[in-house]
């Protein structure tokens, strides 16, 4: 590294970039333009060239450069005019303005004008080889980010379009959920376990005007009780014992976006009461802390039958009537059975993909064991059931054998000489089938996973009840009964 170079072991084009980058040269000096064509070609450049202005923006038009060089030549207004017009016209890119024996209001007028930088054409080309690269870093960097936004964009596309169902039951669903879209309204999803409810959410929000600003969950059900109130709401430095630094609340965290209070149910009634109040109010109180506004669109789901849970005094009125504003009651999948086959395809391609098998399909007879069972665990237990296949299966199509739960043997892992078990006389509506004869005993997970669903059953689904009889956390419960795929 030489002192009159100070930069001069790095190159033109940043590593970076993957390309060989194009660079307009906009120069009424053809000698000048011959030279730098050189020196840029050397350091890896592709090189157009104008005479003009208009000679630029007729090259632009036809292909778009990164970086342009543009030489003020004319001081004044009409250079000034002349520059804004290459800017608008490379708005992917950036200008670099060079001047000879420049005035430094030539230079600030250029910057306002929107030029990238300015260089001055009587230091030399080291100045302009420095310009040069970092805006090909400040192109890389744009472009880079455009990309990633698109790609974001599409995925919240996708959860649009990968909601399944040509159910008259579902397209009903849609039609709600495109109404509120675009609107700040409360929205309470009513459904079972797994029928989508989430899914919807999600699709309300990153289609809504809101799709840029946060979509923040918090699940009622999965944080223990004495924590809940800081997640929602924060609390502030020193509150409580523990409490080392301030922690900004869910509410203040959906700020302009939306907050979804997933199994707002399990509340209890003293959370109740102050979810009511920031409802009322838009203001959150932290623990120990001061008010805040905040600003937060609600959409709240419950697998529960929030009507009863008011009757039995389990759930304030008034509260339900706030969260209830606009309800969506997604319906269990045995009620749509339109729906399976189409979700049973798109979830075959989904974990073949997934899991880098080549899938076709499913043998005949397994259709119609999927249309008749009675799905407690609704859409995420027909995810669970095709994902498990599709990982079990050593074919390419998936047999009964790939369905445990329809087979009449108990499937040998890895055993390819396994005969298909024949169909069964009478088709399984329960969620667990009368196990056969010959079947081993059941294993410890079949048994836990039976007695939570005896418990949820028992207690018509209430988390807290159903832990309490089972002498577990409700935080426990709640992350077994989602493992096993069998709420309801
Ligand atoms: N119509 C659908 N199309 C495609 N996938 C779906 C559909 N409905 C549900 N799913 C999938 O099923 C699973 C369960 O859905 P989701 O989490 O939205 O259910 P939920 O009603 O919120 O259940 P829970 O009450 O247990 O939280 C998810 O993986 C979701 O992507
Ligand atoms: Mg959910």
């Amino acid at each position: 590294m030489s002192a009159d170079q100070p930069y001069g072991d790095k190159a033109m084009v940043p590593e970076g970039l993957q390309r060989r980058p194009t660079i307009l040269m906009v120069d009424a000096d053809a000698r000048l333009r011959k030279l730098l064509r050189y020196h840029l070609r050397r350091h890896g450049c592709d090189v157009d060239e104008a005479e003009s202005a208009d000679g630029a923006a007729t090259v632009l038009a036809a292909a778009p450069a990164d970086v342009v060089l543009f030489d003020l030549g004319l001081v004044g207004d009409a250079g000034m005019d002349a520059l804004r017009r290459i800017v608008e016209l490379q708005r992917a890119g950036c200008v670099i303005v060079t001047a000879s024996h420049a005035r430094l209001e030539d230079a600030v007028r250029s910057l306002r004008a929107g030029a990238y930088d300015f260089v001055d054409k009587a230091n030399g080309f080291e100045d302009l080889r420095l310009a040069i690269r970092n805006a090909l870093e400040s192109v890389d960097l744009r472009q880079a980010v455009q990309q990633l936004r698109a790609q974001l964009h599409e995925r919240d596309e996708e959860r649009f379009e990968h909601i399944i169902g040509r159910s008259v039951e579902m397209a009903r669903v849609m039609k709600l959920a495109r109404k509120v879209m675009d609107s700040d309204i409360t929205v309470l999803l009513e459904g079972e376990s797994g029928s989508g409810k989430e899914l919807v959410a999600r699709a309300i929000h990153f289609h809504g005007r809101k799709r840029e600003r946060p979509f923040v969950t918090i699940n009622c059900a999965a944080i223990p009780e004495t924590l809940l109130e800081t997640e929602l709401f924060g609390h502030a430095k020193g509150a409580f014992t523990g409490a080392i630094a301030q922690r900004v609340g869910k509410f203040v965290e959906a700020h302009e976006g939306t907050l979804f209070l997933d199994e707002i149910g399990e509340l209890s009634l003293g959370l109740q009461a102050k979810l009511l109040r920031v409802l009322q109010t838009g203001e959150i109180e932290p623990v120990g802390g001061r008010t805040a506004s905040v600003n937060v669109r609600v959409i709240s789901a419950t697998n529960l039958d929030l009507g009863s849970a008011v009757q039995s005094g389990r759930f304030r009125a008034d509260l339900y009537y706030r969260l209830a504003v606009f309800p969506i009651r997604l319906p269990p999948l045995r009620t749509r059975r339109d729906d399976i086959p189409p979700l049973v395809d798109f979830f075959i391609a989904k974990f073949a993909r997934q899991e880098g098998k080549a899938i076709r399909g499913m043998a005949g007879n397994v259709l119609p064991r999927l249309l008749h069972y009675d799905w407690p665990g609704n859409v995420r237990e027909l995810e669970n059931m095709i994902y498990r296949a599709v990982v079990l299966t050593d074919d390419r199509i998936l047999t009964l054998r790939d369905f445990p739960m329809f087979a009449v043997t108990a499937p040998q892992v890895g055993a390819d000489n396994d005969p298909v078990a024949p169909p069964q006389p009478s088709l399984p509506r329960a969620a667990v089938p009368p196990a056969p004869p010959a079947t081993p005993p059941l294993s410890l997970e079949e048994m836990e996973s039976q007695a939570i669903r005896q418990a949820l059953a028992a207690t018509g689904g209430n988390y807290t009840r159903a832990a309490a009889l089972l002498k577990i956390g409700r935080a426990t419960l709640y992350r077994k009964s989602k493992k096993f795929g069998l709420q309801s």
